[in-house]
């Protein structure tokens, strides 16, 4: 296959997380806990939807599909960095890095869209209420999910597509727990600056787009309140945008922290702590943010457990 002096890359080896291997296991221990957490509080979240009534409502399907899209988000990566840290072979396939990272754009992607969506879901809720049935109405919402995963799928093809383009040399060693685009892009010994172009006009549109619309309906709600400052208002919009802007600021706390903040000289460890933020902490913290103030989710919890064992209840 190799064809004169240009050697063929097969595999890449991830040298994983810069953790002492005293405490591996530790680790270990942790993410696994951390990665189940993940999975069963975002299937909790999923399932409960679906089965409960009370929640068919546009607010709640579209945490429903956040909750799949964290689910997927954290199982990309999540499963393989368990894998290396227990077996020595750290190995991935050039097709295993590439889909790793196809993956990794989609659902974080549509986790940033999805959050738009529901910005302006509470925006019509809070400024239009009357409205509210009629606008956001069924075919509305599969439209803006629809919308979603098509700006996504096209944005991660597009990215693959260029990376598949680059050739790779002797170096395959990626230093990071999954095949991160930039590092990629370090290794390779072709001429990168298109996929750097690329990356820089997209990133900046899929982030800052979103990132503005997110304030701007939030700006529409503040100021809404502000016209006719009640109590009762305030309290109403804490109570139902609260849980929204706390996973808002999260996801794009620890990217703004990761992309401005000036990175020191030992940026590695740094961006290998964020990435952890981002892969692993924020899917994990979305369901508890949603569900442990929300009176509609435990209401809906305990009706479906009561249904469920419908004599206990009576
Ligand atoms: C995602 O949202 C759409 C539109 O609101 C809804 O029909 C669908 O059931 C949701 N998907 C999941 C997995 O919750």
């Amino acid at each position: 296959m190799a064809e004169g002096n240009q050697t063929v890359i097969f595999q890449f080896l991830l040298l994983g997380l810069p953790i002492p291997t005293e405490h591996q296991q530790l680790y270990y221990a942790l993410f696994l806990l951390m990665y189940l957490t993940t999975v069963l509080g975002n299937l909790i979240i999923i399932i409960l939807i679906r089965l409960d009534s009370h929640l068919h409502t546009p607010m709640y399907l579209f945490l429903s599909n956040l909750s799949f899209s964290d689910l997927c988000f954290s199982s990309v990566t999540m499963p393989k960095l368990l894998q290396n840290m227990q077996s020595q072979d750290s190995s991935i396939t050039y097709a295993g890095c590439l889909t790793q990272m196809y993956f990794f754009l989609l659902f974080g992607d549509l986790e940033s869209f999805l959050l738009v969506a529901m910005a302006y879901d509470r925006y019509v809720a809070i400024c239009f209420p009357l409205h509210y049935m009629s606008i956001m109405s069924p075919s509305l919402c599969v439209s803006l999910v629809l919308l979603s995963w098509v700006l996504t799928t096209f944005h991660a093809m597009l990215h693959t597509l260029l990376m598949a383009r680059l050739s790779f040399c002797e170096d395959n060693v990626i230093p990071h727990f999954f095949c991160d685009m930039s590092a990629l892009l370090k290794l390779s010994c072709s001429d990168t600056h298109v996929n750097e172009l690329v990356i820089f006009v997209t990133g900046g549109l899929i982030l800052v787009i979103p990132f503005v619309l997110i304030l701007v309906s939030y700006a529409q709600i503040v100021s809404s309140i502000l016209k006719v400052p009640s109590a009762r208002g305030i309290r109403k919009a804490f109570s139902t945008c609260g849980s929204h802007l706390s996973v808002v600021s999260l996801f794009y706390g620890t990217i703004i922290g990761l992309y401005l903040c000036p990175s020191a000289d030992n940026s590695t460890v740094k961006e290998t702590v964020m990435a952890m933020m981002y892969t692993v902490v924020t899917p994990m913290l979305n369901p508890f943010i949603y569900s442990l103030r929300n009176r509609d989710m435990k209401g809906a919890l305990a009706r479906v457990i009561c249904k469920k064992k419908v004599f206990f209840c009576l």
